[in-house]
């Protein structure tokens, strides 16, 4: 019987990759988000690979559709052991004195209460398998700021001190805690979310650089920690590409 393995923002990027490497690792993986469509895409590369996956609709804003997360989960083909929480994101580059509160709410909302909710959803699941793992999928901005980024640094921050309690509160349970932090990774959809689709100022952040990091390589880092013996618990993995020596320190080709 596989593991169940249990992704959010599964539909593009980071969580897709995480999708599709952990069904190559043999868990089963309940895929999660809101785009269907994107999800049942990468079901059938999943199975044309030879893994096992089931596609979700999830809205990690909304109680009820955690709720319906969960009751899959319950149904899943396998003890739940890993909960990849990775749904989450940024939007805007403002300032904080003219930063659009409704940016902030939405970075929160997805990120912060998004991971709590489906954390508490899970975790009685997660506890029952006798060997959980909660990964939360954090970044370097959950321990710097910088300018124009402070509506997603503070998101970032409060996701990674949920990541850093739940450490200690769970200390004498079977649940372990894993907190990752990548740096700058070009994924598909994170710049044009954060720029409201303008694609121009999407690549901008990467112009330059020479070869950022890509999701597969955030994929590897969350795989290797996941699969460790799970008595060793991976507290936090920071990862940067090799031209990023710290949020402000970006070696840029021509430019
Ligand atoms: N790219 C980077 O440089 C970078 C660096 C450090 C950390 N991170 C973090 O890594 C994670 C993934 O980023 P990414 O680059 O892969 O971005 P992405 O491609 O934009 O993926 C974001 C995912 O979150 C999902 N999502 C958004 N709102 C949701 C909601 N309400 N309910 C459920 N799912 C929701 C999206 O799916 P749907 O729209 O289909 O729901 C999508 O699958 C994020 O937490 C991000 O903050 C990214």
């Amino acid at each position: 019987m596989s593991s169940v393995a249990i992704v959010t923002g599964a539909s593009s990027g980071i969580g897709a990759a995480t999708a599709r490497r952990l069904a190559a690792e043999g868990f089963h993986v309940l895929a999660a988000a809101r785009r269907t469509d994107r999800l049942a895409g990468l079901v059938k590369e999943i199975e044309a690979a030879g893994g096992t996956a089931t596609a979700v609709a999830c809205d990690v804003t909304s109680d009820e559709s955690v709720a319906e997360l969960a009751a899959a989960a319950q149904a899943a083909p396998g003890p739940v052991t890993l909960l990849v929480n990775n749904a989450g994101g940024a939007r805007g580059l403002d300032p904080v004195e003219s930063g659009a509160i409704g940016d902030w709410q939405w970075m929160y909302d997805v990120n912060v209460l998004g991971t709590l909710r489906v954390t508490q959803a899970l975790l009685p699941a997660l506890e029952a398998s006798g060997a959980g793992t909660i990964v939360i999928v954090s970044s370097t901005a959950g321990f710097t700021v910088y300018e124009g980024g402070g509506g997603y640094a503070a998101a970032k921050h409060a996701q990674t001190a949920i990541a850093g309690t739940l450490r200690l509160e769970l200390c004498g349970r079977p649940v372990r805690a894993i907190e990752i932090d990548p740096g700058m990774v070009r994924t598909d959809e994170f710049g044009l979310v954060r720029f409201g689709g303008d694609a121009d100022k999407a690549a901008a952040t990467y112009a330059g650089v020479p070869e950022p990091l890509v999701a597969e390589d955030v994929a590897d880092c969350i795989a290797w920690c996941a699969t460790r013996p799970h008595h060793v618990n991976v507290d936090r993995l920071v990862v940067r590409p090799l031209a990023q020596a710290a949020q402000h320190k970006v070696h840029r080709v021509g430019q």
